[in-house]
């Protein structure tokens, strides 16, 4: 990967204008960098306004001939994926390119066997072992679209997203490690599939050696098959603009939405972003934090790494276990030279002793990352100060499941850090402000909506099944812009600044929740008649919930506390534990305008405890509850 490298920020802002310029000879130059079967005959052709967009028009290729193959002469016996396990007295497993290859085209022909075509959805829901970097990448052989589904999310969420991709085979385990916790992932996947009569095949990973049950003529022990299966597997021809894997983010509204990315752009776009902003060397050892279950965990963990050929860190725990220098002692351990975390875990660590810290040797580390949700000012320093020692930048990192790969972020090295800043858009990227009146912000010093005005690789093409609703939730509120759904500031210099979500997402310790699905599975217990979820500011996790929950009859007799605990306890059930509630009120009305619509904005301020301005209650319906709600707030 050599094209349009950044090395100062003089040459950050060249290759930057050079982007704007030109995007088509931009892109195509670093696209030459890659394996191809068949080079593309047009670079681009979009419509934004109809959310259409297509990269490399006809190019031909396959991922993992870039991820894998290409590697195998120079570099066959690198390490590709260091699997660090949740039990530090495990011993970590050092995976080489020769392997990895093996290992991928060995489970390329057991999905084969079973039946999985070029554009079948496969559904992986595991732990952070090697089989879910295996797994994703044998889909990806054979032109499969993989669906990862976080392995922390309920029956519920699960079945939701197997049925709305409609996949037919799982990939799962008999149960997972986390701190000191085992997860029986495999009851929770018998309960989700009781709803989804389509499947067909699961193929369960033994983990943790549980006893777990098999159903007949569906589950199969993978590891028997993969024994068995021939090493070596001839990759799909996949078009530049086939599906590479559908990853479902929280909407603000309704079901979770299946992001499609497609192959080549969010190829060329996550190994760019990677070589870059982390400045990434041969020799280095790049570690994500993240789970291969959220997109930072695909782009930074699997394919932008491993597209550079680069060393890359899997880890299987939590910050916190056996204790809370674990992060400190792997990156000790593996000499970890860029470290990629999000805020949450940051602000955890810093309420410990900082002897946690200095009781390892960090001195490899050369880059420090962060990403998910704005990362405050303390945490900002003691990250820098502690962990990289003031030596080492800190790159904060802004982007979404949607884009695919980092969109605004500083380069390492060359672009200034600014603490809470994202700085500058990266190449490619053309970010605007838009305002009330939907117009374009030109200055600086200003606040606005987060919009994308022209195409990048990376883009999510579609929701999967429903183009109209990615048209709507994207392209519609500033027609011809992509909407980010966030705001931002930008300063003086043109620095930008995300300053949080401006639709009903919440993010909650990095996770995006959708206050709506949460509200549907509260109004769903027996007692509640209608509810309101808001997010409030919290020390470590950035943003917590708070629910407003008004029951069915007033007289409601039944203990509070037991109806707190059954609340949450179905929220865990229908969406999963991260989307427990941390306060609830239980209330007799919730403050709706004419129309009939929750006042957010209003619940919002009281549940941060700010209720000396509540702005324009006018319009409200029932201006009383608001008086009541603060009185009794809890
Ligand atoms: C938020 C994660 C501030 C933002 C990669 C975005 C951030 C949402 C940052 C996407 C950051 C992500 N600073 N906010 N550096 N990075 N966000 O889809 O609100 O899980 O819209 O992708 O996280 O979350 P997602």
């Amino acid at each position: 990967m050599g094209a349009y490298e950044i090395k100062s920020l003089e040459q950050y802002f060249k290759v930057y204008k050079k982007s704007v310029r030109e995007p088509r000879k931009f892109w195509s130059k670093i696209a030459e960098d890659f394996v191809w079967y068949k080079k593309w005959d047009k670079v681009l052709e979009h419509r934004l306004e109809d959310a259409e967009v297509k990269w490399f028009v006809n190019g031909k290729l396959n991922i993992t001939k870039n991820c894998i193959d290409r590697h195998l002469a120079k570099r066959g016996d690198k390490t590709a994926i260091i699997f660090e396990p949740n039990d530090p007295k495990e011993e970590a497993q050092h995976i080489s390119y020769n392997e990895l290859y093996v290992r991928v085209c060995k489970m390329a022909n057991v999905l084969r066997d079973q039946g999985v075509k070029k554009g079948d959805r496969v559904c992986i829901y595991l732990p952070m072992i090697p089989e879910l970097a295996v797994a994703v990448l044998a889909c990806a052989r054979i032109g499969a679209i993989h669906s990862v589904v976080f392995a922390g999310f309920s029956s519920t969420a699960l079945s939701t997203r197997v049925r709305d991709c409609g996949s037919k085979v799982l990939i799962t385990s008999d149960g997972g490690f986390r701190g000191n916790k085992t997860i029986d992932l495999k009851s929770i996947v018998d309960e989700a599939l009781e709803d989804c009569p389509e499947m067909e095949s699961v193929l369960v990973v033994k983990r943790t050696g549980a006893g777990i049950d098999m159903k007949k003529g569906r589950d199969i022990w993978l590891q028997p098959l993969l024994e068995e299966a021939s090493g070596e597997s001839i990759a799909e021809v996949m078009d530049a603009e086939d599906p590479l894997f559908i990853l479902y983010t929280s909407g603000s509204t309704g079901r979770p939405k299946g992001m499609l990315h497609t192959t080549a752009g969010y190829m060329i776009y996550t190994a760019y972003t990677f070589k870059n902003v982390f400045q990434y060397e041969e020799k280095d050892v790049f570690w994500c934090t993240a789970d291969i279950g959220w997109v930072t965990g695909h782009s930074y963990i699997l394919y932008g790494p491993l597209a550079n050929g680069a060393t890359t860190v899997m880890f299987e725990g939590v910050p916190s276990y056996p204790d809370f220098g674990r992060f400190w002692e792997v990156v000790d351990k593996h000499k970890v030279t860029q470290f990629y975390t999000a805020p949450t875990a940051i602000r955890a660590l810093a309420k410990e002793s900082t002897d946690w810290v200095t009781r390892y040797d960090l001195s490899s580390l050369k880059v420090l990352g962060s990403v998910g949700e704005p990362i405050n000012e303390e945490a900002w320093h003691w990250y820098n100060d502690h962990v990289g020692n003031k030596k080492c930048p800190v790159v904060d990192t802004w982007w979404q499941t949607e884009t695919g790969g980092l969109m605004i972020s500083p380069v390492a090295f060359a672009t200034p850090t600014k603490p809470t800043y994202a700085t500058l858009p990266l190449p490619g990227v053309q970010p605007v402000l838009m305002d009330e009146k939907r117009n374009e912000i030109e200055n600086n010093q200003v606040v606005g909506s987060l919009c994308i005005k022209f195409p990048w690789p990376g883009m999510a093409r579609t929701i999967w099944g429903d183009h109209r609703r990615y048209k709507e939730t994207y392209f519609s509120a500033f027609p011809g812009k992509y909407f980010s759904g966030d705001g931002a500031l930008r300063d003086e210099v043109g620095y930008y600044r995300i300053t949080g979500r401006v639709d009903d997402v919440v993010i909650v310790s990095g996770h995006n929740l959708g206050t709506a699905p949460i509200e549907d599975a509260i109004n769903e217990h027996p007692a509640v008649a209608e509810s309101a979820i808001v997010g409030f500011p919290h020390e470590v996790k950035g943003n917590a919930l708070c629910g407003y929950i008004m029951l069915k009859e007033t007289g409601e007799t039944r203990n509070r506390e037991n109806l707190t605990r059954e609340i949450n306890q179905h929220i865990s059930e229908h969406i999963g534990p991260i989307a427990k509630l941390d306060k609830i009120q239980f209330v007799n009305g919730l403050p709706k305008t004419r129309s009939g619509k929750i006042m957010r904005r209003i619940l919002r301020k009281i549940a941060s405890g700010d209720t000396s301005n509540l702005g324009d209650t006018s319009t409200l319906l029932n201006p009383e509850v608001v008086s009541e709600i603060i009185d009794s707030a809890v």
